[in-house]
């Protein structure tokens, strides 16, 4: 293809077939839709539709894991995002009688995205983020 665009066709073009050879990456999707599709998805079963903790799989643990939906109530009305997501991928465990929170970050957590805060940059997989604010959005 000759034509003035020429070279830039054929660049697009071969980057497309690079693109299309790569192992499937994903973009980082950090919505709060995310966040609930991800939830009804890995944590619905446990700690229920509602967040509130009446999820069927949570019968057999011994008492209902904690209520979701009142995160930041407990926290001085304000969310504790650091602790939420930190809980999801297994630094942070309370005691609970069944430990029976499943530890995420042995899967694939999404990409990872740097959050600026307070001047420090620190590198978050997206799916962390997306669950944190979707439990931020239904808090009571
Ligand atoms: C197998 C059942 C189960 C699944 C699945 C599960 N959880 Fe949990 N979760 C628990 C239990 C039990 C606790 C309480 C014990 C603890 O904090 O370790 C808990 C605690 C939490 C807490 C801390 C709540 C608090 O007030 O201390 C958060 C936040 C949480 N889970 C979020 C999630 C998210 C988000 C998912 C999905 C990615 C998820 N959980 C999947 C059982 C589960």
């Amino acid at each position: 293809m000759l034509t003035p665009d020429g070279k830039l066709i054929f660049a697009l073009a071969a980057l497309a077939v690079v693109a299309a050879c790569a192992p499937e990456t994903r973009e980082p999707d950090v919505s709060a839709a995310e966040g609930e599709r991800l939830y009804f998805q890995k944590c619905a079963a446990c700690h229920g539709n509602d967040g509130t903790g009446a999820g069927v799989a949570s019968l057999g643990l011994g008492g209902p894991p904690p209520d979701l939906t009142t995160l930041a109530a407990r926290n001085d009305d304000t969310f504790p995002e650091t602790f939420v997501m930190s809980v999801i991928d297994g630094f942070n465990r309370r005691d609970h009688p069944s430990s029976a929170m499943p530890e995420f970050g042995n899967e694939d957590l999404g990409p990872i995205v740097q959050v600026e805060e307070d001047g420090v940059s620190t590198p978050i997989p997206s799916d962390l983020i997306a669950l944190s604010a979707y439990l931020e959005s239904i808090q009571r």
